[in-house]
């Protein structure tokens, strides 16, 4: 089959090889084979390529953590049949970036009929993460302030339409003009570019002084480190991740003193430490993507052979929404 593997850790562009040839994978008692048709692209596959992501799959592999396809094999003990759409969180080192990859029967979900391919695909990673890090983690309540970073980004755009789903009042940063358009089209109520505008000083303008009350943070490091100062009293600080490369200290006293919570947010372990919360919240997900509340913003199609240049871009901000790899090729017998 062909896949993009990884044989050497590096940057995308360099450890990354369109393979023609990769033998197709074989799935465990606990897994399906899948075809792929959409694969979408998160940050975390380029960090996954340079050896900086907190899992390390043996060499080599393929990227690819979230996909949508067909059920070829190993679906029969969970009452799945071959040929059925579905969509997954993909079994590493068999990720998503090939023509056939694995899924683990608990990170495996029907595609219901009104759904495209392309949104099955990059629908999975943003959702769960912002819904279990709004409702769960960050118990977000209908009338309270909300700010989410990189809101143009592919978890930052999902925490604004939840947010919104929720009832908050969302206010979203990004970089440049053209991101801050993005956030206001997917309803963020206030968008500031924080590359020209200092936002601490701008919610605290939006909220008479008092603060947002949840703050979802994907990028980290200095804008964690201002997202303090923007926090209301007994606000929750949610940690989504590090995409700008710093990962952040924050002195113990400032939330003592201020009554904030600092909320560690991966959802990585959802699936085997509670699969039944997972569940739930993925019929959630389905019932807001059926009302119209939540749209995946899939704003790149890219065919198979661009998938490594467009994870490049990913890691250096030159994307927004979420970047869709068509992968579906020529059907080989399995
Ligand atoms: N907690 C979890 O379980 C979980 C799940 C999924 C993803 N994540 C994490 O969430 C973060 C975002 O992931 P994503 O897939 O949404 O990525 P994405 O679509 O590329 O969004 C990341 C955004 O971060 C901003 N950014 C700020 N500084 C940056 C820098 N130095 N380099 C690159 N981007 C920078 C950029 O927006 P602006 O240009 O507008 O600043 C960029 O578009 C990653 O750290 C990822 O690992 C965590």
């Amino acid at each position: 089959m062909r896949a993009w593997r990884v044989h050497q850790l590096g940057d995308p562009q360099d450890a990354l090889r369109l393979d023609q040839d990769a033998p197709i994978p074989k799935p465990a008692a606990d897994q399906v084979l899948l075809r792929v048709g959409c694969s979408a692209l998160n940050f975390a596959d380029g960090l996954l390529c340079r050896g900086e992501y907190q899992v390390k799959p043996d060499l080599p592999f393929s990227p690819g953590l979230e996909v949508s396809g067909e059920v070829v094999s190993g679906g029969e003990s969970v009452g799945i049949n071959a040929g059925r759409r579905m969509m997954g969180t993909t079994f590493l080192p068999a990720g998503g970036l090939a023509e056939y990859c694995l899924v683990n029967h608990r990170n495996l979900y029907p595609v219901p009929d009104d759904m495209s391919d392309e949104d099955a695909s990059a629908l999975l990673i943003p959702y769960q993460t912002a819904h279990i890090a709004l409702h769960r983690r960050g118990n977000l309540q209908p009338g309270e302030t909300l700010l989410v970073h990189a809101g143009a980004g592919g978890v930052g755009s999902a925490a604004i339409q939840l947010g919104k789903a929720a009832g908050a009042r969302v206010i979203a940063t990004a970089g440049g003009a053209s991101k801050v358009e993005i956030c206001r089209e997917i309803g963020a109520d206030v968008v500031i570019d924080y590359r020209t505008e200092d936002f601490v000083e701008r919610v605290h303008a939006e909220t008479d002084g008092l603060g947002a009350d949840v703050i979802y943070d994907p990028v980290g490091g200095d804008i964690f480190d201002r997202s303090r100062k923007a926090i209301a009293w007994e606000g929750r600080l949610l940690v989504i991740g590090f995409a700008g490369g710093r990962i952040a200290d924050a002195p113990t006293n400032h939330p003592f003193i201020r009554n904030y919570s600092i909320v560690g947010v991966y959802i990585g372990e959802y699936s085997h430490r509670d699969h039944d919360f997972l569940l739930a919240t993925h019929a959630d997900l389905m019932r807001l993507y059926s009302t119209g509340k939540i749209s995946p913003l899939v704003h790149t199609l890219a065919p198979m052979e661009e998938a490594g240049e467009a994870i490049g871009r990913l890691l250096s901000r030159r994307t927004t929404g979420k970047v869709v790899v068509h992968v579906a090729g020529e059907r080989e017998k399995v």
